[in-house]
């Protein structure tokens, strides 16, 4: 059975007082909820300790914002999917657009580092999504098609449920915008054909989340949308009210 996934990205938020009192309150407040649901929190590496303590006895998973493609080795500054997985992570998010379009990351680094994460067994979290003049140009099936057809290429996925794929309109980030349900679902529809023609009826067990701009306000027309399996979720994600309605929502 596929269970539907809200994931919290917090970004470059949280110092680690602040990622102690925000896990604690979105514990408690799941904790009152009845859900069938993944839940995934991502804070910033310096927290993960902090949070990964929190959450032991709860059924809430660690996932960690970006990984590096070696497991070990002269590369300073990176973390190895073997070090996440020793802080207790099981999730990581990788090309998430900031890194794309901030960082440069390119498809050919994201398709490395997913590769070294489940050879490792870190699940992985594989975000696309395009720029608003992508959209205007009417290129979004084509550049997501691409994007997807990348991180795929070459991939053995023997566990299709450690695999999720977030949809994020880069133009739907942290703007207030978010795409109407019909246009996020046009585009999830599209990555399910992709995945289909890859890797067969399994791969409906490979969960399309959306990210962008997801609220208490739009969560419950988005995930009832055929082909929408959960949300990524920045802002409202970093408010534990906010966030445990949202669970709540998708949960129902
Ligand atoms: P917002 O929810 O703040 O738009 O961020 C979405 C996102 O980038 C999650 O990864």
């Amino acid at each position: 059975m596929k269970r539907n996934m809200i994931a919290g990205n917090w970004k470059m938020n949280m110092l680690r007082h602040e990622a102690s009192e925000l896990t604690q309150n979105i514990i408690s407040g799941v904790a009152a909820l009845t859900h069938d649901i993944d839940i995934l929190l991502a804070p910033p590496y310096t927290s993960l300790d902090i949070v990964r303590e929190l959450l032991n006895n709860t059924e809430i998973k660690l996932a960690a914002q970006d990984v590096f493609w070696e497991d070990r080795g002269a590369y300073t500054g990176e973390i190895s999917p073997a070090m996440l997985i020793d802080a207790g992570c099981e999730w990581t998010i990788i090309g998430h657009s900031e890194r794309r379009g901030i960082l440069g990351e390119t498809d050919s680094v994201v398709r490395k580092k997913i590769k070294a994460s489940l050879e490792d067994g870190l699940n992985v979290i594989v975000c696309v999504g395009e720029t608003l003049e992508q959209r205007e140009e009417g290129k979004t099936i084509q550049i997501v098609t691409s994007q997807v057809e990348s991180a795929l290429k070459d991939l053995e996925l023997n566990d299709m449920a450690s695999f999720v794929i977030a949809y994020e309109p880069i133009w739907a980030i942290g703007t207030g915008k978010n795409a109407t349900p019909e246009e996020a679902e046009h585009v999830h529809a599209t990555i399910r054909e992709i995945t289909g023609n890859i890797f067969g009826q399994d791969s409906e067990l490979i969960r399309i989340i959306y990210g962008g701009s997801v609220n208490v306000d739009n969560i419950e027309e988005l995930i009832n949308m055929d082909n929408i399996d959960g949300a990524l979720i920045g802002g409202a994600g970093l408010n534990a009210d906010s966030f445990v309605s949202i669970v709540k929502i998708a949960g129902e």
